[in-house]
């Protein structure tokens, strides 16, 4: 089994057809609830293989953004396009339509993501939860996945862990197993939503390691959503800071976190650093 450093880096994805180019563009979004406007009219883009961290106060749209990627919610204005195919909209005869459900599947195979609350399937074994959407979703041969799932499994420090139930482990094990499992799937890019927000402290770092390891070892692109300005410092190749559903500044961690040019940015800082 390769440790993690020694995991090829191009093998946690299926690679991409854009790479050095835009993974993702987001083009005039604009997301509404009732007739609040939570992203509005957002332009941004992610290259492929860099590792973006969206930061910004409490409901100023960071999670919407990931909601939207996951197609778990549709923008009322704008277009989204990751590796180069819409995946909001289909394009037939040079114009765009509403997307076919089998258009929209294809183009968020793309996609994975790891959430706050890790959702695992509390009834199959750490193994079982790794290998079943690759065998169902991917159609990947039991053999293949299971072969693959054994060394996502190692790549998270799991590896004694492989016949335990969810109930099992703790929290920080079990969201080492979600994020072995959104790997499985050899997503272009990973998404994570304050991955460890829900962890009690004493367990916040394991997880954050086995991301900084996945972050240096892997070619996977990474849109992240962290209140661990650290760890945003460690992985990021850039920074957004978001308010009312607008970027307010961006730049390198650097610049974000040691030179912030806007009084907004300066006041959230203050209040997480
Ligand atoms: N399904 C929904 N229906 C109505 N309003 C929503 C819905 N989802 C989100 N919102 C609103 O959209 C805004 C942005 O929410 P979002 O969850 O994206 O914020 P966030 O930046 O992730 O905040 P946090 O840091 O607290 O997680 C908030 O005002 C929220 O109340
Ligand atoms: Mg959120």
């Amino acid at each position: 089994m390769p440790s993690p450093a020694e995991t090829p880096r191009n093998e946690t994805t299926n690679g991409s057809r854009a790479t050095g180019s835009e993974l993702v563009r987001f083009d005039k979004v604009t997301k509404r609830f009732g007739d609040v406007t939570v992203l509005d009219q957002l332009d941004f883009s992610v290259d492929t293989g860099k590792h973006v961290t969206l930061i910004g106060p409490s409901g100023s749209g960071k999670t919407t953004i990931l909601r939207l990627l996951m197609t778990l919610l549709t923008p009322e204005e704008g277009t989204i396009k990751v590796d180069g195919d819409y995946l909001t909209h289909q394009e037939r005869n040079g114009r765009l339509v509403k997307p076919s459900e089998g258009h929209v599947r294809e183009v968020r195979k793309k996609i994975g993501m790891v959430f706050q609350h890790f959702n695992l399937f509390p009834n199959m074994r750490v193994l079982r939860n790794v290998m079943e959407a690759p065998v169902h979703v991917l159609g990947l041969s039991k053999d293949e996945a299971e072969q693959r799932a054994k060394q996502l499994i190692e790549l998270v420090g799991l590896s004694e862990q492989l016949d335990k139930y969810p109930s099992q482990l703790s929290g920080g094990q079990q969201q080492r197993v979600a994020i072995a499992r959104a790997l499985a799937m050899r997503p272009q890019v990973l998404l994570l939503d304050e991955v460890t927000s829900a962890l009690d402290p004493e367990l916040v770092a394991g997880v954050l390691d086995v991301l900084r390891d996945i972050a240096v070892s892997t070619d996977i692109t990474m849109l992240v959503v962290t209140h661990e300005m650290s760890f945003a410092r460690d992985i990021s190749d850039s920074v957004l800071m978001f308010d009312r559903g607008k970027i307010v500044e961006s730049g390198s961690p650097d610049k974000i976190f040691s030179e912030p040019e806007h009084d907004r940015t300066k006041e959230f800082l203050s209040t997480v650093l």
